[in-house]
């Protein structure tokens, strides 16, 4: 740690995924975060030319904060292991695991982590003759999502039966591989774990309480429409049980030093559902991991700093 001070570093954000947005976000706070803490810090936007620029600015560690396909999904990790520069966050297999929804819940399922029932759907499905089997073994409403999005982009809940194939249909053409999962009637609860190795630790649970439907791309990027409740309203045996899933889930898919793990805990059972492992979790001045932090008397600058130790 004592010689990161010297160390030149570039926070990655950017990039060309659906949530560029989100991920410049991220990225300035967390430039500016450095910087005030008198870090050799440079912001830097995921172009083709990667590697020769940080050659170039002789950068010597990366702070990813990239969100969604090339930055979360293992490949600006691979680019980087390949160039011998370390970075923050999970290495390629366990990014490109959480990153693939599919991947992920196969992955639980085996490790024994509950997750929503689903059925994958891809080009190749029948759709029509799919969606009728469904209909016949699944209960509604139902959850379609993209296997590989965030920010729930992409993501419908499926009320009516006459609406399933449609969208199916839809979001297989825009997305390609697709999940319908059934959808879990809960308390929807997020989870940070922070660390590494024997410090691993997870964080105060934050309940989200959506004035819509769910937790759709606007009511997590606007404020006002969602209801934060930290710590979640769960008494404490499940409030742990979710924690120790929740760290469950991160060590499942091989995450290191950051996630974020999604869960919906089951308002029928009381069993908390992991619908998904966020690898790089937003650091925007809405987002879910710093508030938990917060919580636990962890500052958003202390917060990026123990996430930059996990570049070494
Ligand atoms: N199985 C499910 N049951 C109920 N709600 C769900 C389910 N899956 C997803 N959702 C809702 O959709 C949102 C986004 O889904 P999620 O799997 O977390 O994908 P994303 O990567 O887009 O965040 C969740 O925060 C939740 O509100
Ligand atoms: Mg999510």
């Amino acid at each position: 740690m004592k010689n990161i001070k010297n160390k030149k570093i570039a926070v990655l954000c950017g990039g060309r995924s659906g949530e560029r947005a989100v991920s410049l976000r991220s990225g300035k706070r967390v430039f500016e975060s450095l910087k005030k803490q008198k870090f050799d810090v440079i912001q830097l936007d995921l172009a083709d030319d990667l590697i020769t620029t940080l050659k170039k600015k002789k950068i010597d560690l990366v702070y990813i904060a990239l969100h969604g396909r090339f930055g979360e999904d293992g490949c600006v990790q691979g680019l980087l292991e390949i160039a011998q520069i370390p970075y923050t966050g999970s290495k390629v297999l366990a990014s490109a695991l959480a990153m693939n929804k599919l991947a992920a819940k196969r992955v639980f399922d085996a490790a024994g982590i509950p997750t929503p029932r689903y059925v994958p759907i891809d080009q190749g499905t029948d759709i029509k003759k799919t969606a009728e089997k469904i209909k016949r073994t699944f209960p509604f409403p139902l959850v379609v999502k993209p296997v590989s999005e965030g920010s729930s982009l992409g993501v419908s809940i499926i009320k009516k039966e006459d609406d399933l194939e449609r969208t199916l249909a839809k979001t297989v053409k825009e997305y390609k591989d697709v999940l319908v999962e059934e959808f879990i009637k809960g308390r929807e609860v997020t989870v940070g774990i922070i660390g590494q190795d024997d410090d691993l630790q997870a964080l105060p649970v934050l309940e989200l309480v959506p004035r819509k439907d769910f937790y759709d791309f606007e009511a997590k990027y606007t404020s006002g429409l969602t209801e934060f409740i930290l710590p979640a309203r769960l008494p404490k045996p499940l409030y742990e049980k979710v924690q120790a899933t929740a760290l469950a889930a991160h060590r499942s898919l091989g995450c290191y030093g950051v996630s974020r793990v999604d869960i919906i805990v089951s308002a029928a059972d009381h069993i908390p559902y992991v619908h998904e492992v966020n690898s790089i979790p937003g650091m925007t001045e809405h987002s879910d991991l710093p508030a938990e932090a917060a919580h636990a008397g962890i500052s958003f600058d202390e917060l990026v700093v123990k996430i930059l130790a996990s570049a070494y």
